[in-house]
C-alpha cells in the first residue's frame, strides 16, 4: 500500500510510500482519500502528520499519468478533504516537496521542514502551472510578490528561504518527525490557506521580464496571467480559472515537449555500461589552464573535489591559478559558493604547478590541451608514464579521435572523452566519448565524475564531433549556404532567435572567436569530400584577421554600443556571391529554419544509425542543454517524429535537387520512412 496510517497518542501520521519519488499516482491519491476519511471520524485525535518515506516528500503528480485521461480522486480533491479537517495538520517535508508535492503541503495547516529540503512549483518547466491551487494557497501564505518569483521560475527554495519567507513554520535540524510532534503539541489553531484573502500586488514589470526571459514558452505568462486574473478573487474562482488554464495547457504541444525532454534527460543515465563499478575520484588532475582547464578546475572546486592543475612554466600556473579563482570568486557573488569554502579552495583545495610529476597522485587526469592530435598524443605519452596505473585518463577534445588518443598509451582501457562546454563551470552538457576499447569501468568512472559536478552526462561514440559539434557542424554549413545564397548573416541570426535559441549561429561564432572555426576548418580540410559544397566567407574574413568580438569585428561590428552587421564583411560576400555566379534570392525565417532542421535531423539520423548516439532522445539532450535548442521544443529528433519522418524525407529530397551531396538522406531515414517508423519506437 502507498499510503499507511498510524496512529499514537493521539496523532495520525500518514505516510506516502510510493518509490521512487512518491509522485502522487492514482494510488496514492486514493490511499490519502481513505485515510483522511477515516481521521475526519476519529474523535480521539488531536493533530495529523502528513510525511513520505524514502528520500523524498512527494515530488509531484505522476508526469506519466499527463498523457491520459485523469482518473478521480483528484490531487485538489484531496487537497480540499486535507485542509478541511478540523485538527491541526502538519506537513513534515524532507527532499523535494514539488508541485504537487508542495501543493499538497500548502493543503496542510503548517509546515516543518528538514534542513535540507526544498520545496518548489516547477509546473512551467514542464509547459503547464500548478493545478492542484498552488496558484492560489502560495499567494495568500507569502503574497504575490516573491509567489509570481517561485511560480514562474519554478526554482526550488531551500528550507531556510522557506522559513524566512513564511512557507515554513519550523525547521527540523535533527528528528523531522519528532519536530512535527513538538510543534503539534504547541497547539497550534487550525489555519486554512483557502480561508485567506490574496492581495493584488507585485505584477509591475513582471510580464516584460518574464516574457523576455521565457523566449516563445507559453507556461510562465500563462501562470502570471493566472495569479494576475484572480487575485483578490474568491478562493473557488480563483481555483475554478486555475484548473481551467491547467486543463488547457496540459496537453499542449509544449508541455509534451517539455514531458519527453524530462524522461529523455533521465534515461541518458541507462547506458551499457550502467552495472560497472566506477574509480572513486577524489581529485581529479587537470593539464591546462585556459578557457577550458578553468573552467573545469572550478566545476570540480564547486562540487567540493580537490584539484591539481598542471600548466607548462610558472607563470602560467599563476595565471590558470588567479583565472580559476576570479571564477569562484564570482560563484560567491552569485551566491553559488560560501566564502568559507572559497577561503578553504585558495588556501589548499586549488594547487597549480608546472611539474607533470605532480600528476603522480590524481585519480582521474582530464588533458585540456591545444586541440591538435599530434600535441595531444604527446602529452598523453608522458602522462601515461607519471599517472598511478589505476588512473583514468581524460580528453577534452571538442572532436579529435578519442581512440587515437588512447592507444598512444600502455592502458587504452582507461582512455576517456570527456567534452566539457565552455563555461565548463556553468554549462550543464557533458558528452562521456567512449573510445572502442575503455573499460566499461572507465566509462562508469565518467559519468559518476559527471553526476558529482552536477553535469548532465550524454554517451557518443568517436566521431568527428562527436553529437553535439557533428550536428552543429551540419547546420553551420548549411546556414553558411544560406548566407552565400542570399540570405544575410543577421537575417539567418534573427531567424534562429525567432525560433526561440538565444542567439544565432553567427552571433555565436563571433563570440566564441572565428579563428577557433577556421582552424578547425583547417585541420579538416584534407579530409574534405571534393563533392562537399565549400563557402569561404569565413576563411576571407579570417584572413584579414577579423576573429569576431575579441577583435572588434567578425560577422557584425562590435565598435559601439551593440553590435551591428558589418560591412566589410557584406562586401565579402556580396564579392563570393559575384565570384560564384550566385543570384542572392530571398529566404523567409521560416525557410531558413526549416533547413536547418532538416539538417540537424538528417545528421541527427546518421549518428543513431552509426550508434554515435544510444538514443534519439540522446540527441536532443544535447542539443537542449549544450546548444540552446529551445527546450519547449523538445529537440530536433522529437520534432522529427512530430512532423513525422515521411515527411522529412519527402522535403530533403527536394532540397536534395539543389545540393545532392549535402541532403543525401540517412539510410536510417529512408528505412524508417519505408516502414512508417518514428526514431522514438
Ligand atoms: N512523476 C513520475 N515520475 C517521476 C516524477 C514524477 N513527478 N519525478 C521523477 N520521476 C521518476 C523519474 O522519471 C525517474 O524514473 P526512472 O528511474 O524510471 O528513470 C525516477 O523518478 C527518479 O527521478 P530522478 O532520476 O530525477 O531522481 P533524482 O533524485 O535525481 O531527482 C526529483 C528527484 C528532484 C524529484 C526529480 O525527479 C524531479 O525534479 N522530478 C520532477 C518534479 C516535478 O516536476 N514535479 C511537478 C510535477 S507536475 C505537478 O505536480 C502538477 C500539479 O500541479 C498538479
Amino acid at each position: 500500500m502507498p499510503v499507511s496510517l498510524t496512529r499514537d497518542d493521539g496523532i495520525a501520521v500518514i505516510t506516502i510510500d510510493n518509490p521512487p519519488v512518491n509522485a502522487a499516482s492514482h494510488a496514492v491519491r486514493q490511499g490519502l482519500a481513505d485515510a483522511i476519511a477515516a481521521i475526519a471520524e476519529d474523535k480521539t485525535l488531536r493533530g495529523v502528520i502528513l510525511a513520505c518515506a524514502g528520500k523524498t516528500f512527494v515530488a509531484g503528480a505522476d508526469i506519466r499519468e499527463f498523457g491520459k485521461p485523469p482518473v478521480p480522486p483528484s490531487l485538489r480533491d484531496v487537497i480540499a478533504a486535507l485542509e478541511a479537517l478540523t485538527i491541526p495538520v502538519v506537513a513534515a517535508i524532507h527532499g523535494t516537496a514539488l508541485g504537487g508535492g508542495f501543493e499538497l503541503a500548502l493543503g496542510c495547516h503548517y509546515r516543518v521542514m528538514d534542513r535540507n529540503a526544498f520545496v518548489g512549483l516547477p509546473e512551467v518547466t514542464l509547459g503547464i502551472i500548478p493545478g492542484a491551487g498552488g496558484t492560489q494557497r502560495l499567494p495568500r501564505l507569502i503574497g504575490m510578490a516573491p509567489s509570481i518569483d517561485m511560480i514562474t521560475s519554478g526554482r526550488r527554495v531551500p528550507a531556510k528561504e522557506a522559513l524566512e519567507l513564511g512557507i515554513a513554520d519550523n525547521v527540523a535540524e535533527h528528528d523531522l518527525l519528532a519536530e512535527a510532534r513538538a510543534f503539534i503539541a504547541t497547539k497550534p489553531a487550525v489555519r486554512r490557506l483557502c480561508d485567506l484573502l490574496s492581495i493584488a500586488a507585485g505584477f509591475t514589470d513582471a510580464h516584460k521580464q518574464i516574457s523576455q526571459k521565457a523566449r516563445g514558452q507559453a507556461s510562465p505568462l500563462r501562470a502570471l496571467d493566472v495569479l494576475e486574473e484572480t487575485a483578490g478573487m474568491d478562493f473557488a474562482q480563483g481555483m475554478a480559472r486555475e484548473a481551467e488554464v491547467f486543463a488547457e495547457l496540459r496537453n499542449s504541444d509544449q508541455a509534451r515537449a517539455l514531458r519527453y525532454i524530462f524522461f529523455a534527460e533521465r534515461e541518458i543515465a541507462k547506458i551499457p555500461e550502467a552495472e560497472a563499478r566506477p574509480v572513486p575520484v577524489a581529485q581529479p588532475g587537470i593539464i591546462g589552464g585556459g578557457l577550458m582547464g578553468t573552467g573545469i578546475a572550478a566545476a570540480a572546486l564547486l562540487a567540493g573535489l580537490s584539484v591539481i592543475l598542471v600548466e607548462r612554466d610558472r607563470p602560467s600556473a599563476d595565471l590558470a591559478r588567479d583565472r580559476v579563482l576570479g571564477l569562484l570568486r564570482a560563484s560567491v557573488e552569485r551566491g553559488k559558493l560560501a566564502q568559507s569554502d572559497f577561503d578553504r579552495i585558495a588556501a589548499g583545495g586549488l594547487r597549480t604547478t608546472a611539474a607533470m610529476a605532480d600528476l603522480s597522485t590524481a585519480d582521474l587526469v582530464i588533458e585540456a590541451a591545444f586541440e591538435d592530435l599530434g600535441v595531444k598524443q604527446a602529452i598523453f605519452r608522458d602522462l601515461d608514464s607519471i599517472a598511478k596505473p589505476e588512473a583514468i585518463l581524460a580528453t577534452n577534445t571538442s572532436y579529435l579521435d578519442v581512440g587515437a588518443i588512447a592507444d598512444v598509451t600502455s592502458r587504452p582501457k582507461q582512455v576517456i572523452g570527456l567534452h566539457f562546454f565552455s563555461p565548463a563551470h556553468i554549462m550543464k552538457l557533458l558528452e562521456v566519448v567512449v573510445p572502442p576499447n575503455a573499460a566499461p569501468e572507465t566509462v562508469a568512472t565518467g559519468f559518476a565524475l559527471a553526476r558529482k559536478l552536477g553535469k548532465i552526462a550524454v554517451r557518443a561514440g568517436v566521431c568527428d564531433g562527436f553529437i553535439g559539434n557533428r550536428i552543429l557542424s551540419a547546420y553551420r554549413k548549411q546556414a553558411e549556404y544560406l548566407m552565400e545564397d542570399g540570405a544575410a548573416p543577421a537575417e539567418i541570426d534573427a531567424a534562429f532567435r525567432g525560433f526561440g535559441l538565444p542567439m544565432g549561429v553567427f552571433e555565436m561564432q563571433d563570440m566564441a572567436g572565428l579563428d577557433i572555426v577556421w582552424a578547425n576548418r583547417k585541420a579538416l580540410s584534407p579530409r574534405r569530400d571534393p563533392r562537399e559544397r565549400y563557402v569561404r566567407i569565413v576563411d576571407l574574413i579570417c584572413e584579414r584577421g577579423r576573429f569576431g568580438r575579441k577583435t572588434g569585428s567578425g560577422y557584425y561590428n562590435y565598435a559601439g554600443k551593440s553590435p551591428v552587421p558589418d560591412e566589410e564583411t557584406l562586401a565579402i560576400i556580396a564579392e563570393e556571391r559575384r565570384r560564384n555566379g550566385v543570384t542572392a534570392r530571398g529566404f523567409t525565417s521560416d525557410e531558413i529554419m526549416d533547413r536547418i532542421l532538416l539538417a540537424m535531423i538528417n545528421e541527427g539520423a546518421r549518428i543513431l544509425d552509426e550508434g554515435i548516439a544510444l538514443r534519439p532522445g540522446d540527441i536532443d539532450v544535447v542539443m537542449v542543454n549544450g546548444y540552446g535548442f529551445p527546450r519547449w521544443r523538445g529537440g530536433p529528433m522529437f520534432i522529427a517524429d512530430e512532423i513525422g519522418v515521411k515527411e522529412i524525407l519527402r522535403r530533403i529530397e527536394i532540397l536534395a535537387r539543389e545540393d545532392a551531396w549535402f541532403w543525401r538522406p540517412s539510410a536510417l531515414l529512408i528505412r524508417l520512412a519505408e516502414a512508417g517508423g518514428k526514431f522514438a519506437k
